[in-house]
């Protein structure tokens, strides 16, 4: 049987982009699907088909059952809270808002008042919990934003990199309040460009790259391909590279990467610190002068050179802006799907 959110041959152009590239997906009721990839790797399209924002040019998707096309406002209804991240009134207070998302989707007062409370607290808006949200700044909005959609638990749900943005404890907030979703029962498809994100909340992680998915799989399968940890090293000289790579080269679980401009070699490599002190002392006894050396956890550039064999390159020439499509994370409830389209900007 498909799952909660299925989707077969998914294309979608922009002029000469081919934002998506035959998508496939399917996931299983109560599961994460971690959708990782870098910037303009098409997941924003992804996400904004399959909560209706945008019409694919070829393909079908079903969301909790429903066909995308034949019935947006019926998949809209079962995804509820995608649509209330634009939502945000500007003249109510945080509390308001949120109490108001409750209502909105039928929990007594007491109820609503109370998941407020606790949303405010965890994503650190209790002291501006009475202030209207027109006077929020960035950060703070866009955690009000993410607490108004996670008010009440829909069926399904889609986050287009819900974490961009948040310190370290705004991120594990969100984390602890996602695991409680789906612990109950919520399916959820997560787009994220930190692979340590997908590994931490997804069942499975598809990898994205310029439309098409490149790799699937769970986490640990993912980490078996891209090698577990990486041995990272600088050294001091340029020509030292060549004796530094045969020495990590002899140690490595798989492909590296060699950067003669920074002087910086990376491998994967299995035997955490008492390796690195070996591989330290090999460098020295072959004289490697070594400006720095540590451990790692794999990053999603390491998940593109184990699979692709090059690092991951933004399909937008590198102005450094993250999101350039907005975070849409399903959208403004009262966008048509086509219509979505105008607002963003066409490089
Ligand atoms: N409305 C649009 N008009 C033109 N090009 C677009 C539009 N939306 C997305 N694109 C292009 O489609 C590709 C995928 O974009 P997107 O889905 O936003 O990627 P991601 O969310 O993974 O960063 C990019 O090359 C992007 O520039
Ligand atoms: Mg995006």
């Amino acid at each position: 049987m498909p799952g909660a959110i299925y989707a077969e041959g998914l294309v979608k152009t922009f002029g000469e982009v081919r934002a998506l590239d035959g998508v496939d997906l399917d996931v299983p009721e109560g599961t994460v699907l971690g959708m990782l990839g870098p910037n303009g790797a098409g997941k924003t399209t992804a996400v904004r088909v399959l909560t209706t924002l945008l019409r694919p040019d070829r393909g079908t998707a079903r969301v909790a059952g429903i066909d995308v096309l034949a019935h947006p406002d019926a998949v809209r209804r079962s995804i509820g809270l995608s649509g209330q991240f634009a939502a945000v009134d500007e003249y109510l207070t945080g509390r308001e808002n949120l109490v108001m998302v409750g209502r909105l989707y039928q929990m007594g007062g007491r109820e609503a008042k109370r998941r407020a409370e606790e949303l405010l607290e965890r994503f650190n808006l209790g002291d501006a919990a009475d202030r209207t949200a027109k006077t929020y700044s960035g950060g703070m909005r866009r955690r009000l934003d993410l607490a108004a959609a996670l008010v009440v638990s829909p069926p399904v749900m889609f986050m287009d990199e819900p974490t961009t943005g948040l310190d370290p404890r705004n991120r594990q907030a969100l984390w602890d309040v996602i695991q409680e979703l789906v612990a109950g029962g919520t399916t959820l498809l997560l787009t994220t460009q930190y692979l340590e994100e997908a590994d931490r909340l997804a069942h499975d992680i598809c990898v994205v790259d310029h439309g098409k998915v490149i790799a699937r799989g769970t986490s640990d399968q993912l980490k078996a391909r891209t090698g577990g940890e990486r041995i990272e090293v600088v050294v001091h000289a340029a020509d030292h590279l060549t004796v530094a790579e045969g020495v990590l080269r002899a140690v490595a679980k798989g492909e590296g990467a060699v950067d003669p401009h920074t002087r910086k070699l990376t491998f994967p490599v299995a035997g955490g610190a008492k390796l690195l002190a070996e591989v330290i002392r090999e460098l020295d006894t072959r004289g490697v002068e070594i400006d720095d050396i540590g451990l790692r956890r794999p990053t999603l550039d390491d998940v593109f050179i184990a699979l692709t064999g090059h690092a991951a390159e933004a399909a937008e020439n590198g102005d450094g802006k993250e999101n350039g499509h907005g975070n849409g994370k399903g959208g403004a409830s009262g966008d048509r799907a086509g219509a979505a389209t105008t607002k963003e900007g066409v490089r």
